[in-house]
């Protein structure tokens, strides 16, 4: 197993401190004014690569979803949707150089939402649900030349290359951190990042925090020579 590697400090010594935005935790998608869809993400991942990123030295902004607890050190912005968290990042990200993707977006939404609360009485229910917008996408598709973006997959292990392959092309992000499925909720994480210059990077099993450090070493050299000095 690779330890995970010195953090560079912030950059070249006369550049200011690369300008993280990183989204963490879930979306809930509301069926009605009491119900959501939601997943299992707790934004632990994310946290720690928040934390990673400030005690390299850069100027942090996270952006949470619900029940994921307030970083520290860091600017805090809070989303509920994925509506939200769009509007939120779109509006946060051209003041950033580096955008780490690590929310568990809800991939549907239902329909329409209904007011007030659904009651069992009316009998069974059917919900229809659309897709949720590629929020990834559609960022690293307005990104500048010097702003860097890494996005997050959970995959099958058995698919996890293929995906994570397809994912980087069709995102047009700069990195993405596939992980086996398993890693939700664990404690730790066995992932493989996968570089759009083709290069590829498995450290092995180990603690959510000290892979947040190996990524932050990993990938702070790359966006600090994509911003420039
Ligand atoms: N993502 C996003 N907007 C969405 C869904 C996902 O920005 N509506 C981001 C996630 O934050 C993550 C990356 O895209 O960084 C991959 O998410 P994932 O759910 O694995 O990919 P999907 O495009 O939803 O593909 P699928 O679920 O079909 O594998």
């Amino acid at each position: 197993m690779e330890q995970p590697a010195d953090i560079p400090g912030p950059g070249s010594p006369a550049g200011p401190p690369l300008r993280v935005l990183v989204a963490v935790g879930p979306t809930h998608e509301p069926i009605d004014d009491v119900r959501f869809i939601g997943n299992r993400s707790s934004g632990q991942m994310g946290l720690a690569i928040a934390e990673a990123f400030r005690r390299a030295g850069c100027t942090v902004t996270v952006a949470r979803g619900p029940g994921v607890p307030a970083p520290v050190g860091a600017a805090d912005l809070r989303f509920r949707t994925a509506a939200d968290l769009l509007e939120t990042l779109r509006s946060a990200w051209p003041d950033h150089d580096l955008l780490v993707m690590a929310a568990a977006v809800a991939d549907y939404r239902p329909a329409g939402m209904v007011s007030g609360k659904m009651r069992r009485e009316d009998g069974p229910v059917t919900l229809r649900l659309e897709p949720t917008q590629d929020i990834l996408s559609g960022l690293a598709s307005s990104r500048t030349p010097r702003q860097f973006v890494v996005g997050f997959a959970l995959e099958r292990p058995e698919e996890l290359e293929s995906s994570a392959l397809a994912k980087l092309e069709r995102k047009r992000a700069d990195a993405i951190v596939a992980n086996p499925i398993e890693t939700m909720d664990a404690p730790d994480v066995d992932a493989q990042v996968f570089l759009a210059d083709g290069t590829r990077r498995a450290p092995g099993r180990m603690p959510k925090p000290d892979f947040a450090r190996w990524l932050a070493a990993e990938i702070l050299p790359r966006a600090l020579a994509r911003r420039g000095a």
